[in-house]
């Protein structure tokens, strides 16, 4: 177990009520990695990171840290530091101060103190502030002095609840860059909770989703991204269309599954073992997998009605109605000169068998095993 800084064993918790926050959590985290949970609101992230810290107790199950189980030390004997989304600076100290204060605490002698503080301040582009108070700082600035105090320890594991929360939308884009730059730079774990996909999947080298306080899939983004195991997971990162429908049959690795009038050939994932003719069957395709036109090299095609248009930047995204109430949205590298669509046209829309990724059901608690 020595290898991973974090190791998480069947841990559950339970809010005195019965709220079940967190139900059969299982990860391990390797030395120096880049961690994301993201998940939904009330999915059990902060819950977890704090049971993490020690902040919280853990209702069942194990936590090991430096291969060492902590589940009962509390959070002064456990080489973690968090921070917190209101970043808690001190109003009345200086930068300089709040940043020195654990160390202080900690009883470290003044110039081995200043020494570090300066060093930390400059990790983190703080040093010409280090006078200011708090107040008087932008809200990155003060962010940034949260992460230096919380970093100031040397934690094994640093914790941070959705550290770029609170920041608006270009200075969110800049931190990140930033924070996984000071990342790599201290070489220390970082376990950040996030409810957005796209902080989550362009930071971490490996994202941790969760809904309804389960794991739903843990792996690398580009593997959540290109093989979304189940619906909640398809569903929920970024532009996946969703199919539903029956297995009709199957041969070898493919699937024929019928919708309606439509017949689907799709992949069978490996890790799906099971598939019975006449269950039900959800798959989904990507939006930059699905093309327009009747290409006879794409082994599914279905009519659509064009609806509406979506720009972002130079990328448009098309989106088609198949049945009433079901949209699929088709990513577009459309120029200046091209040709755009009238609402209520009919185009024919199509994919490769290989698009087409059969989905699990998502975990729930009631189907884990005894
Ligand atoms: N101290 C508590 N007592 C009772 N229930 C709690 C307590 N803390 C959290 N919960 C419940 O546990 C569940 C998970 O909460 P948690 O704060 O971990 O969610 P989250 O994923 O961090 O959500 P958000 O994205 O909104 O911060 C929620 O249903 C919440 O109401
Ligand atoms: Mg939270």
């Amino acid at each position: 177990m020595a290898e991973f800084d974090v190791v998480i064993e069947h841990v559950y918790k339970t809010f005195p009520g019965d709220t079940r926050a967190v139900i059969d959590f299982n990860a391990e985290i390797e030395h120096g990695e880049f961690v994301s949970m993201l998940g939904p609101s009330g999915c059990g992230k902060t819950t977890l990171l704090r049971m993490i810290g020690g902040l919280e107790e853990v209702s069942a199950g194990h936590i090991y840290i430096s291969g060492q189980d902590v589940t009962d030390l509390p959070p002064s004997h456990r080489d973690t530091s968090m921070m917190f989304q209101s970043f808690a600076l001190f109003p009345h100290r200086t930068v300089f101060q709040n940043v020195e204060f654990s160390l202080k605490m900690r009883g470290l002698e003044k110039n081995l103190r200043a020494r570090r503080v300066w060093d930390m301040l400059d990790t983190v582009g703080m040093d010409q502030l280090s006078d200011r108070r708090p107040s008087d700082l932008s809200g990155g600035q003060q962010q940034r002095v949260a992460l230096a105090r919380a970093l100031i320890s040397e934690p094994t594991v640093l914790l941070l609840d959705e550290p770029l929360g609170s920041l608006d939308y270009n200075l969110r884009q800049t931190m990140m860059v930033e924070l996984k730059k000071i990342q790599q730079e201290t070489g220390i774990t970082f376990i950040m909770v996030t409810h957005s996909q796209q902080e989550a999947m362009s930071m971490a080298d490996k994202v941790i989703v969760m809904s309804d306080a389960m794991v739903q899939q843990i792996g690398t983004s580009r593997d959540i991204h290109e093989n979304p195991r189940n619906q909640f997971v398809a569903d929920f990162i970024g532009n996946n269309n969703m199919f539903k429908g029956v297995i009709r049959s199957r041969s070898g690795s493919m699937v024929f599954v019928e919708a309606g009038e439509q017949l689907y050939y799709i992949r069978v994932p490996e890790h799906i073992r099971q598939v019975s003719i006449g269950q039900e069957a959800h798959f989904s395709v990507r939006a930059d997998l699905m093309n327009t036109g009747d290409n006879p090299e794409m082994a599914n095609k279905v009519e659509g009605t064009y609806v509406a248009t979506e720009f972002l930047g130079t990328l448009e995204t098309d989106v088609f109605e198949l049945d009433p109430g079901h949209f699929v949205h088709v990513e577009q590298h459309r120029h200046l000169s091209d040709s755009t669509y009238r609402v209520g046209e009919r185009e024919i829309l199509c994919f490769a068998a290989d698009s087409g990724m059969l989905l699990e059901k998502n975990q729930r608690p009631e189907d884990l095993a005894d």
